[in-house]
């Protein structure tokens, strides 16, 4: 990997690999700065594409493209943790990435991720490798049932993951991850999820978003409520955990901590993003410096900023379901004075689709969630 010795200063251009709502708001707090933004996947008319000054339209395995990208930028990073290692490393070899390659290849990766984890000493909910149907019996027996199966790479949303209640269900399960390398996770009976949106910088600094209490609608993210409602010790604990990830990792950027809270109040770490997460998106408005600007300030080698936030924040998200009766009515939602607004500019409304967000920052936690609850309904008429 190699190291920016200099900032990349205001004016320089950020090559971003991947091209959905993540990097449209990374693009949108970058331009706010005066800076240049290049983004590259295989799709066209892209959210992040349409706040980018350029959008280039190439496969991740397309090396000589991405080559030609990361030359014609100052500092590569990515909204996509998913890009093939050899797209990151061919990147590399025209410019710094950051988070590096090998942040990529830890976190893409289920296994390799909670091996990491455990070798390294921090809770993760008790995992199997999984090779076989032979191996997911003798994995059942050590875990217990009911678990959950899930595929080592290319996971998000819940997709690629299958729950067993019984023996019965296994060879279903191993079927349904098409018979390749899993990763078999005791199923925890959790108190509540919470996250960790942190940052650090290029000199070790760290910055931290608090704790985050994350609820899930078929294993998406339905509500995110910033403070999350647990005892201190708790959220205290997570981001010391964070920050033990960070540093471990040598991540240069944002990187995302999802944990479970068990019902006596321990935690462990379920998954890492490394970069801006949803459950960190009430920072773009409820925080003085938003997940995505942080991104910026760490890719770039800037100092990062200040993360007071302004007040209790809910967010809820909005997905293509929204659309089932027609265009939401946008007019109402807005009228609900503590709420912003956040479309992705995608055009298809797919069920289960990210298609945006609501934010809704209160004098109360109670009042940000009502709030942000009432709008979504007011959107579906
Ligand atoms: N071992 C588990 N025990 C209980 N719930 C789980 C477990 N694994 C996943 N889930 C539920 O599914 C959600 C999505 O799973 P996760 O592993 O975070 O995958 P994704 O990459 O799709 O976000 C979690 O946030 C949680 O609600
Ligand atoms: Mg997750």
């Amino acid at each position: 990997m190699r190291c920016v010795k200099k900032a990349v200063l205001p004016g320089s251009t950020i090559g971003v690999l991947g091209s959905g709502q993540l990097g449209r708001m990374f693009a949108i707090a970058a331009r706010r700065m005066g800076y240049r933004v290049h983004t590259l996947s295989p799709d066209e008319d892209t959210p992040t594409g349409q706040v980018a000054d350029v959008e280039i339209n190439a496969s991740y395995e397309d090396v000589d493209a991405v080559r030609r990208f990361a030359s014609g930028v100052d500092v590569v990073t990515f909204e996509f943790e998913n890009v093939p290692a050899t797209a990151a490393a061919a990147a590399a070899e025209c410019a710094p990435v950051r988070p590096g390659g090998y942040v990529l290849h830890v976190t893409q990766h289920r296994l390799r991720e909670k091996t990491f984890l455990s070798e390294a000493g921090l809770p993760v909910t008790p995992f199997q490798r999984v090779r076989s149907l032979e191996e997911l019996q003798a994995a059942t027996r050590k875990l217990g049932l009911p678990a959950v199966l899930k595929t080592a790479g290319f996971g998000y949303d819940g997709k690629g993951q299958y729950r067993m209640k019984t023996a019965q269900d296994l060879a279903a399960a191993w079927e349904a991850v098409g018979e390749q390398e899993a990763v078999l996770e005791a199923f925890i009976d959790f108190q509540c999820e919470i996250s960790v949106v942190a940052a650090r910088g290029e000199d070790g600094s760290f910055v931290h978003y608090g704790a985050v209490e994350n609820r899930h609608r078929n294993h998406i993210l339905d509500l995110s409520i910033a403070p999350a409602r647990v005892r201190l010790e708790i959220a205290r604990e997570a981001v010391e955990l964070a920050r033990a990830v960070l540093e471990k990792l040598e991540v240069v950027g944002v990187l995302c901590v999802e944990f479970f809270v068990r019902k006596d109040g321990s935690l462990l770490i379920n998954e890492l993003a490394p970069r801006p997460h949803n459950s960190g998106h009430f920072s773009f408005d409820a925080n003085l410096t938003s997940q995505f600007e942080q991104q910026l300030r760490a890719v770039c080698g800037l100092p990062l900023g200040d993360t007071r936030q302004f007040g209790p924040a809910a967010m809820a998200n909005l997905l293509g379901d929204i659309w089932d009766n027609g265009e939401p009515d946008w007019e109402a939602a807005v009228g609900v004075p503590t709420v912003k607004l956040h479309l992705y500019g995608k055009a298809e409304p797919r069920p289960g689709r990210k298609m945006g967000h609501l934010t809704a920052v209160a004098p109360t936690l109670e009042q940000a969630v009502a709030d942000v609850e009432r709008a979504r309904r007011l959107l579906e008429k």
